[in-house]
């Protein structure tokens, strides 16, 4: 059976190769603003800010105005549409912004979640309905790379098979429309932490869902060397009463990999799913010197783990805006060590930085 219908030329292929790798360049992660309008209202009511345009812009300006430490950690960055089209104070675009600094522009691509009839509170993501010309329109505005999240959720009886296997095929198949446009996907089956299973069931399923993913990209033909993976790391359930040490988190992660995410995939980029920030940065480091042969970049691609420090010291306030934008640039030097295991823990555990992010059933 050969090919004889090739999805991508030489030279499509070549542009999201090097996109990809460009992103989870050696030390570098992402950073996910791409808070839904929804998402963002949680955020700015926990710090007491009214979810207005102007806030959200204001607040995305002091994250994207870091200075050259930005460019050292940081080799993407996932907008929300709103923010695809936003300007700071000083009249550029933030895609430009983002831009000058040599870092890769991203878009949130999915609608979010909706039910899965007959399933118990499973869902599948929307969003591929004019997804190619989305896709199209956001090239020519500037983005490289997309994502696109789909949530599993572990209990007694899910995943079932169903929530598996429709999560893949959509996640495959925006994946393939992403790179018909020139964009490399992000693939990003998030299992919830939600629950109190331990850390072998969370790597079991880990795995299982994995395997179904690739095994639907590999369908789409997807070429993966233009891809990034998004996975959860493997943790134990939120609820679960065995605490687990970051090196034993780390070689559950890294096994569930290895036995199902192929070499061709340039990164693996861990969403931080409501681990603190210390936690998300520690478990990182963890999984960069976890002794088992590592054939692709681990590294971060953080919304509320590189965030959390930076809202509670924003706090709507203009004064506040130099001190916001240094707590983001902490948080990500951090864990752009994380990302070649070099991270060495400060004290920030027992400040904000060690507060857990959890949030049940999290939406994005
Ligand atoms: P968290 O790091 O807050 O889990 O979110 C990352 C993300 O982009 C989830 O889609």
């Amino acid at each position: 059976m050969t090919h004889q219908y090739p999805a991508l030329s030489a030279e499509q292929k070549k542009e999201l190769a090097d996109i990809a790798q460009k992103i989870v360049a050696p030390g570098k992660g992402i950073l996910a603003a791409d808070e839904s309008v929804g998402s963002m209202a949680k955020r700015l009511s926990g710090i007491g800010v009214d979810n207005i345009e102007e806030n959200r812009r204001l607040y995305r300006q002091l994250l994207f105005k870091g200075d050259e430490r930005m460019q050292e950690c940081i080799g993407g960055v996932i907008f929300f549409h709103e923010t695809m089209y936003q300007q700071g104070d000083c009249g550029t675009n933030f895609v430009k912004m983002i831009k000058d600094k040599g870092i890769v522009v991203g878009i949130k691509v999915d609608k979010g979640v909706v039910p899965l009839a007959g399933t118990n509170g499973e869902t599948t993501t929307q969003g591929l309905d004019g997804l190619s010309e989305r896709c199209a329109q956001y090239k020519k505005d500037g983005a490289d790379f997309a994502k696109w999240r789909s949530v599993l959720k572990i209990s007694e009886t899910t995943p079932s098979a169903l929530a598996i296997l429709e999560n893949a095929n959509v996640l495959a198949r925006y994946a393939s429309i992403c790179q018909q446009n020139g964009i490399v996907p992000i693939v990003e089956p998030e299992i919830l932490p939600d629950g109190d299973h331990d850390l072998k069931r969370c790597q079991y399923v880990t795995e299982k869902v994995l395997a179904a993913v690739y095994k639907a990209l590999s369908d789409h033909h997807v070429y993966l060397e233009g891809t990034l993976l998004k996975p959860n790391m493997v943790t134990a359930g939120h609820a679960c009463p065995t605490k687990y040490t970051a090196e034993e988190i780390a070689m559950a992660t890294v096994t569930a990999l290895r036995r199902t995410v192929p070499p061709a995939v340039p990164g693996v980029t861990f969403l931080s799913g409501g681990q603190s920030e210390e936690e998300a940065t520690i478990n990182l480091n963890a999984i960069n010197n976890c002794p088992l042969a590592r054939p692709w970049a681990l590294t971060f691609s953080y919304g509320r783990a590189l965030q959390a420090s930076a809202l509670s010291a924003w706090r709507g306030k203009k004064e506040n805006e130099d001190a916001a934008t240094n707590e983001f640039l902490k948080r990500a030097e951090a864990n752009g060590l994380a990302a070649l295991g070099k991270y060495e823990q400060s004290g920030d555990g027992c400040g904000a930085a060690g507060q857990s992010l959890y949030v049940a059933n999290h939406a994005y």
